[in-house]
């Protein structure tokens, strides 16, 4: 009986006692992702570009830039993307000179940077297309921490991908995201952010 009568006070004390203590915690000891403000996305990459040339990270920084990892085999998000990102850039008039974008590849195998180049000619030609070896293709997806997988088909195989617009700043540090599902006016209103921001 006395035991059941202290159990709700001591109940109630508890949990005071931890909110306390993890309020106390929270404001002494701030985490450092926090206290830097910097969201640890994106990174080093060392890829080939569309028109066969070494092609870094450092080749984006200087202007803000979009990242965005697929394939030219999809059959539909990333054509979708892509045409979306093709129709944005036009909608920013001049400002869209101030963003950088690249389509990183996830199958390298099939993508070649010929084949990329051929591929993205249907697109805004300001999209720099990305290959490399599978080694570079899976350090670039990491420092990104984007989820691709080969998944056999009848014929052959598709790639399952993470299919987020990584919005970057100028010194290549994570800025936000967007996606194919965002509606137009939102996605827009987010890349003239990026830009502003710069
Ligand atoms: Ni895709």
């Amino acid at each position: 009986m006395t035991i059941k009568r202290l159990l709700v006070p001591l109940l109630v004390f508890t949990t005071g006692l931890l909110v306390l203590v993890v309020t106390a915690g929270l404001l002494l000891f701030p985490s450092q992702q926090q206290s830097a403000g910097k969201v640890p996305i994106g990174g080093p990459f060392r890829l080939t570009s569309h028109e066969g040339r070494p092609f870094t990270e450092e080749n984006l920084k200087g202007r803000p830039f979009v990242v965005f990892f697929g394939f030219t085999h999809c059959p539909e998000v990333c054509p979708t993307t892509l045409y979306d990102l093709t129709q944005d850039m036009a909608a920013l008039g001049p400002d869209a000179d101030r963003l950088q974008a690249a389509f990183i590849t996830v199958d390298p195998a099939r993508d070649t940077p010929e084949l990329m180049k051929t591929y993205l000619s249907s697109f805004d030609p300001r999209i720099v297309g990305l290959s490399g070896t599978e080694e570079e293709i899976a350090a670039a997806a990491r420092a990104y921490k984007i989820y691709y997988r080969k998944v056999p088909t009848d014929d052959g195989y598709t790639m399952d991908h993470s299919a987020t617009l990584f919005l970057m700043d100028s010194k290549g540090e994570f800025y936000g995201t967007s996606n194919f599902q965002e509606p137009e006016e939102t996605r827009r209103a987010k890349l003239r952010q990026l830009i502003k921001n710069g």
